[in-house]
């Protein structure tokens, strides 16, 4: 995810800002850089890498001057370069950007079509100039940046400096973090509360629609539309620690509360519910390729080989195509017959994971169309394909992956209803419900989430219980393996998933008054079957703790723990039915006490055989 910081004072801010970038570390990044207001204009120093190496640069290239930008990238358009990296600057007007401009290409074609030249593929640097247009009929940084604002769609952090206004950063939030530094002399901003809690913490947060400019003796503050905001600061009692997991006591559980955020990041500019279409031309898929193919083949691992079992039901339901999904690591072990009309579809959220890379290597012999998933731009797996659908999902910090996941899941669910549109197996009015009702998930899971405290009450009375059972049916089916892998992974109890239908040929055999079983069990087409599996859980004296749709017929007097899900398109339940099971997981695993960001024993990512 990106960092942003700013610092308006007396002080030479080259060596402040860098220090504070460098409490952003822990967010990832792969390049950064920073602009600074000095006595010829504005200079900018960028390199790709890490911090030490921008060190270097500005040791070569120092930025004297008093008032500066600084950046850290995490790649979502361009690949990580020093050309892709921040400040992008445009006729001495330096701007950095944390967030996504849905309206990118069509402003770059139209600012090409006027002569704009550029040198970078960020969609930031329509920004830059777009403000640099402006800027010649309005006279003033403010209103320029104003008039750009009101040209771009999408989410923003953004601040911009300029030759013309010596002494000023001019900021602007829309779904973006932004907040203000206020000290005596001095005014900091950042993406992010860690970068500056060293100097004050004295903060003012901006809201949406917001823009500001600081200077030495602090901030102004109004918005888009230019009414007057006056906020007092908050005063910031976190220590360091709490202030990068922006107040959770771990990272997983702010990754898990960010998922509305990435799903709205994942889909945003990719939608149009009035079309019913779905943007992902650059995956390589044309409708003759479309139509050609045969049969799509998932590969993972782990947390992403459940989201492509999602995948698969959602593909072959949409793009009515038969799908199949394979473990990476079995895959890549035998022979698999590659046809040239399969679509091979890799799943990573690091992009890195040997298995996949390796199985994506055994696909390539078959010479079929090789799609990649994956939530970092530029890595292995999506260099090793030939295309790529990214999620948007920020660095994921905790080991065990959550917000990752249902960003897979969205993407999925993207490509789906893509193939179903091309194949023409999926008309234009049922993509526009479906497409309607993902863009309704954000606020669903907001709901979801808001039990967290009642899922932590359960978590603690089965918190002692040695085995646990987790069961779904067709598309809840993945979710009850992705909840059993989370409960295992950081609480260390034993966990299993299965397909409740098979609980019959074997599993039953576990069930007494010691195992929880939790049951996924939306209000959906395997509904009444489920209630059966239930009866015969609690025949034999297992605790039952379900999750089910609200107001669902006959369920609650069968559990001995309901958490309740809000009712949604049923194909979309997997979105939000996992998340109280990662909730369960991490509220089991820090009862317990365990080290539930770094968990024994696992790596974040896989690289070694
Ligand atoms: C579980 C988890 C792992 C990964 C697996 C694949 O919480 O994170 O199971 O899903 O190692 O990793 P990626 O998605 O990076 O290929």
């Amino acid at each position: 995810m990106c960092g942003i910081v700013c610092y308006a004072g007396k002080a030479q801010c080259s060596p402040l800002i860098f220090e504070a970038l460098r409490q952003l570390e822990y967010r990832g990044y792969d390049s950064a850089g920073m602009a600074v207001q000095g006595p010829d204009g504005v200079a900018v120093v960028r390199s790709q890498g890490k911090l030490e190496k921008l060190a270097q640069a500005l040791s070569g290239h120092p930025l004297p001057g008093t008032v500066g930008i600084g950046h850290t990238r995490w790649a979502t358009h361009g690949k990580p370069s020093e050309l892709n990296a921040h400040p992008h600057v445009v006729d001495g007007i330096a701007v950095v950007h944390n967030g996504i401009f849905e309206n990118h290409l069509e402003l770059r074609r139209d600012l090409m079509s006027s002569g704009a030249v550029f040198s970078s593929e960020t969609d930031t640097e329509i920004l830059a100039h777009l403000v640099s247009r402006a800027l010649s009929t309005t006279g003033s940084l403010k209103e320029a940046l104003r008039a750009a604002l009101h040209e771009v769609r999408g989410s923003y952090a953004v601040a911009v400096l300029g030759r013309s206004e010596p002494g000023r950063v001019f900021i602007a939030k829309n779904a973006s973090p932004l907040v203000v530094g206020l000290t005596e002399g001095a005014t900091f901003a950042a993406s992010d509360v860690p970068a500056i809690l060293k100097h004050t913490n004295r903060m003012v947060f901006l809201e949406e629609g917001e823009l500001g400019v600081i200077d030495e003796s602090g901030l102004s503050l109004e918005t888009l539309d230019g009414q007057t905001v006056r906020r007092e600061p908050k005063i910031i009692s976190w220590s360091p620690v709490q202030a990068e997991k922006e107040g959770f006591k771990h990272f997983m559980l702010k990754e898990i509360h960010q998922q509305p955020r990435v799903i709205e990041d994942t889909i945003r500019g990719r939608v149009s519910v009035e079309t019913g279409q779905v943007a992902a031309e650059h995956i390589g898929v044309d409708e003759t390729a479309a139509k050609r193919i045969r049969r799509v083949v998932l590969l993972g691992c782990g947390t992403s080989y459940h989201a492509a079992l999602v995948g698969k039901y959602w593909i072959e339901a949409l793009a009515q195509v038969p799908a199949e999904v394979e473990l990476a690591s079995e895959y890549r072990a035998r022979k698999p017959l590659v046809d040239p009309n399969d679509l091979i579809v890799a799943v990573s959220q690091s992009g890195e994971t040997v298995d996949t890379l390796e199985a994506v290597k055994v696909a390539r012999a078959g010479s079929a169309h090789i799609l990649a998933i994956a939530n970092v731009l530029d890595s292995a797996i999506p260099r090793a394909a030939d295309g790529a659908l990214y999620t948007h999902a920020g660095p994921e910090i905790g080991v065990a992956s959550t917000k990752c996941f249902t960003a897979q899941l969205a993407a999925l669910f993207l490509l789906a209803v893509f193939l179903g549109r091309r194949r023409g197996t999926l008309g234009a009015e049922k993509a526009m419900e479906l497409l309607g009702g993902l863009l309704e998930i954000p606020a669903l899971m907001r709901i979801v989430l808001g039990q967290e405290e009642g899922i932590a009450a359960i978590a603690k009375r089965y918190a002692s219980s040695k085995d646990f059972l987790f069961l779904g049916r067709t598309l809840s089916y993945p979710i009850a393996l992705e909840g059993a892998l989370k409960l295992k992974e950081i609480s260390y109890i034993h966990a299993e998933g299965y397909p409740a239908g098979e609980m019959k040929h074997g599993p039953i055999a576990l069930i007494d008054e010691n195992l929880p079983v939790v049951v996924v069990a939306p209000h959906d087409e395997s509904f009444d079957r489920i209630l059966g599996n239930i009866e015969e859980v609690r025949a034999r004296g297992g605790k039952v703790i379900c999750l089910s749709t609200v107001g669902a017929p006959g369920i609650d007097r069968l559990c001995d723990e309901k958490i309740d899900l809000p009712s949604s398109l049923s194909e979309l339940s997997p979105l939000l039915s996992v998340l109280p099971l990662q909730l369960l997981a991490y509220h089991v695993a820090d009862f317990k006490g365990t080290d539930i960001d770094q968990p024994r024993n696992l790596a974040k990512t896989v690289t070694v055989e």
